[in-house]
C-alpha cells in the first residue's frame, strides 16, 4: 500500500468534540433529536455541505451561527440533513390493509373522520391514506380530511405539489394509478395526483416536539420512521400526546422499527405489527 493511501487526510472543517456536544443539545432541545457520541463522523459528513454552503471553516462558526435567533432556515437545514425523507407509497403496507379492513366499516358509520399523518415527508403517506380511503367508502363520509404535516417546508412544498417520478409509483395497485395518477404536464418522467386526493389533505408545518395547534381527537394517527430520530424521552411523551390526540379505538401506526413504550403503553392495544389501538377505558377509570 502506498504511503500516500495510508496518511491520513486532514479533514476541511475543525470539528472538536465540545462543537459535538453543542450541536447534540442544540439537536435534542429544539427538535427531539437524538445524537450518539458515535455519531460523531455521521454528523460531519451530513453537515459539511451547509458548512460549504456558509463558507464557513468550522464547526464552531456553524454553531454561532445556529444559535443565532434569526437563523430560522439554517435550523431547518440542520434538521434535514441529520434525517431522511426517505418515503414511498403503500410503504408498509400492511397498515394500509388494516386502516381498509378494520377501521374504514367502522369509520363509515361516522359523519366526521379525520386522519393525522405526522412526518409525512414528501407526501406519499398521505396520498396512500387518501386513495384507501375514497377507494374504500361507498359513499363519502360528509367531513373527511387528512392532516399531514412535516418540519421540513422544503419536503412540504413537494407534497403539496403531488407530482413523483412514475417508477417511484410502482406500489400503488393498477387500478389505483388508472383513477388517480395521470402524467404531469411538462414532465414526461413524472405522474401527478388528482385533485380529488390533494383536497382532502391539508398539509401543514409542525415541528412534532412543540406545541400542537389543533385539538383532534382523530381516528387514527400514521407516525411512521419518524420517532426513531428521538431520544427515548422524547419518544415517550410523544406516544402519551398522541394517546391524548386519539379518539377511543383509535389507531396508532408506528415504523417497523418502533416500538411503544413508556406510560403510554398502557393506553394502548396492541392491533397488529406495529399498530396500536387506543383502550376504551371503564367509566370508572376516566378523567373527570
Ligand atoms: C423517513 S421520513 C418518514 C416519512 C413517512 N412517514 C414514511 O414512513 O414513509 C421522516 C420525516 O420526519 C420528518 N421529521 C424529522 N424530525 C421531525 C420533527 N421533529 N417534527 C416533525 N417532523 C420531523 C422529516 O422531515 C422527514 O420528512
Amino acid at each position: 500500500m502506498s504511503l500516500a493511501a495510508t496518511a491520513e487526510m486532514p479533514e476541511e472543517f475543525s470539528f472538536s468534540d465540545a462543537d459535538f456536544e453543542a450541536l447534540a443539545r442544540l439537536a435534542r432541545a429544539e427538535f427531539g433529536l437524538s445524537l450518539a457520541a458515535s455519531k460523531k463522523p455521521l454528523v460531519y459528513s451530513r453537515l459539511a455541505r451547509r458548512l460549504r454552503a456558509r463558507s464557513l471553516s468550522s464547526f464552531h462558526d456553524y454553531m454561532k451561527l445556529v444559535d443565532c435567533a434569526d437563523e430560522v432556515d439554517e435550523r431547518l437545514e440542520l434538521v434535514s440533513a441529520l434525517t431522511t425523507n426517505v418515503t414511498s407509497f403503500f410503504r408498509e403496507k400492511h397498515h394500509f390493509d388494516t386502516l381498509r379492513d378494520v377501521l374504514m366499516p367502522e369509520l363509515a358509520k361516522q359523519r366526521r373522520v379525520r386522519i393525522w399523518s405526522a412526518g409525512c415527508s414528501s407526501g406519499p403517506e398521505p396520498f396512500s391514506i387518501a386513495m384507501t380511503l375514497l377507494d374504500g367508502f361507498s359513499s363519502l363520509p360528509p367531513d373527511l380530511r387528512i392532516l399531514a404535516t412535516d418540519i421540513d417546508p422544503a419536503i412540504l412544498r413537494r407534497a403539496r405539489r403531488g407530482r413523483y417520478p412514475r417508477e417511484d409509483c410502482s406500489a400503488v395497485p393498477p387500478p389505483f394509478q388508472s383513477r388517480w395518477l395521470s402524467p404531469a404536464s411538462g414532465e414526461p418522467e413524472h405522474v401527478e395526483v388528482s385533485q380529488d386526493l390533494k383536497r382532502i389533505i391539508s398539509f401543514a408545518e409542525l415541528n412534532l416536539i412543540c406545541d400542537w395547534p389543533f385539538k383532534g381527537p382523530f381516528d387514527a394517527i400514521f407516525c411512521r420512521n419518524v420517532a426513531i430520530y428521538f431520544d427515548q424521552d422524547t419518544q415517550q411523551r410523544l406516544w402519551t400526546r398522541f394517546s391524548a390526540m386519539l379518539r377511543a379505538g383509535g389507531f396508532l401506526f408506528i415504523g417497523h422499527s418502533e416500538r411503544l413504550s413508556g406510560p403510554a403503553a398502557h393506553e394502548f392495544a396492541t392491533a397488529g405489527v406495529t399498530t396500536y389501538r387506543k383502550r376504551v377505558l371503564p367509566v370508572s377509570a376516566q378523567p373527570t
